[in-house]
């Protein structure tokens, strides 16, 4: 498609993450300070909106739609905009609508989701013990989650698990995690803590537990074949030959992916982030209210992809005022 949004570097942006509200029903600890303020609902973008926003960006080459939050399934009447958006998986310009969800509501959703299209979740999860879990997302019930999980599986959808790698936390789960996984034939990727949002006191230093280390531990049980197929998102894969279930690995801080990079996000409120790294974002609310003419919108994005930064600036090393970024992962959804 020669109408394709390319950035300053050559880059392909055809993976769109938007983040349909910055709510949810859980308060990770690495993800969210405890008393969260949040946005007015009138600041949001409308469903009606999003659909404009999201229908012009597949318009301009995006192929690949993932809807985040926050918690995208507390938002009201999101399942009507999934099965509004399922016209662009029919028309075949959408390859692929899914979402990242903490699993909470998927026991009421799963069916439905199927129904509109989706094939695939990926579901946040950190740990298979219940006191732990509830620490981390400050007051999640597991049972409720592992309902979910089951529910997705029932309605055919494939589910990928999100662990976060903590410090301290989930170091000894580990492999449980993994037989648990390849139990299930789920696929789990490991993620790095990204030092994101002013949390107060969390020690993000501390919590730190760098994958190449997780890796190793993996490689003294396992025999672990690197794979090069990407699924379009950041994860590195490798298969454990004794089990063929896949692990991916996404690992901003020890290694970086930016030079494939080939996604924005998109807030709740209409401002698009190039990186999730960076401060660098535009709002894209002013132009879609301005006209109803498509060409204003696609201009005001076209002009943002220009302004897309090579890559992140993540970095422990430094002082937080310049190494962390101060929005919170719920504002660009992860
Ligand atoms: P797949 O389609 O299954 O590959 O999903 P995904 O990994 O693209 O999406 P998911 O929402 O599961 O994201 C997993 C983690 O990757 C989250 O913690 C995201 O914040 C992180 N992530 C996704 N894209 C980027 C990125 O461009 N940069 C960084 N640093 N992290 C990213
Ligand atoms: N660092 C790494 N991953 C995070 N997530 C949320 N906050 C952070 C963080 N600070 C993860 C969630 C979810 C995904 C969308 O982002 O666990 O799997
Ligand atoms: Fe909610 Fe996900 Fe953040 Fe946890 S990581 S508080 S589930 S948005």
């Amino acid at each position: 498609m020669e109408n394709k949004l390319i950035d300053p570097f050559q880059r392909a942006i055809s993976y769109l993450r938007v983040s349909v509200t910055d709510r949810c029903d859980f308060r990770c600890v690495y993800c969210m300070a405890e008393n969260m303020t949040f946005l007015p609902k009138k600041e949001l973008l409308t469903l009606e909106e999003l659909d404009r926003m999201c229908s012009t960006f597949v318009g301009l080459g995006v192929e690949k739609l993932r809807i985040t939050g926050g918690e995208p399934l507390v938002r009201r009447g999101i399942l009507s905009f999934f099965q509004n958006m399922s016209r662009h998986l029919d028309s075949g310009a959408l390859k692929e609508l899914t979402l990242t969800t903490n699993g909470s509501q998927l026991f009421r959703f799963a069916d439905d989701l199927y129904a509109a299209g989706v094939r695939r979740v990926n579901i946040s999860l950190d740990t298979l013990d219940e006191e732990k879990f509830a620490r981390v997302t400050r007051w999640g019930r597991l049972p409720q989650v592992m309902k979910g999980i089951d529910a997705a599986q029932k309605a055919g959808l494939r589910v990928k698990i999100n662990t976060v790698a903590l410090k301290g936390f989930n170091e000894e789960e580990l492999f449980d995690l993994t037989r648990w996984c390849a139990e299930r034939d789920m696929d789990l990727t490991f993620i790095e803590v990204m030092p994101m949002g002013d949390l107060g006191n969390e020690d993000r230093v501390g919590q730190y537990w760098p994958l190449s280390d997780l890796r190793r531990q993996l490689a003294s049980e396992y025999t672990l074949t690197e794979l090069t197929e990407r699924s379009g998102g950041p994860a590195r894969y490798v298969r454990l030959e004794e089990t063929g279930q896949k692990i991916g690995f996404i690992t901003p801080l020890t290694h970086n992916f930016c030079e494939s990079c080939n996604r924005v996000r998109l807030t709740c409120t209409g401002e698009l982030y190039m990186c999730l790294g960076q401060e660098d974002m535009a709002d894209l609310r002013a132009p879609l209210r301005a006209s109803e003419d498509d060409a204003v919108l696609e201009n005001a994005i076209r002009a943002a992809i220009s302004l897309k930064p090579k890559g992140h600036d993540f970095d422990y090393s430094r002082q937080r005022a310049d190494g962390q970024m101060t929005r919170h992962m719920s504002h660009t959804g992860g």
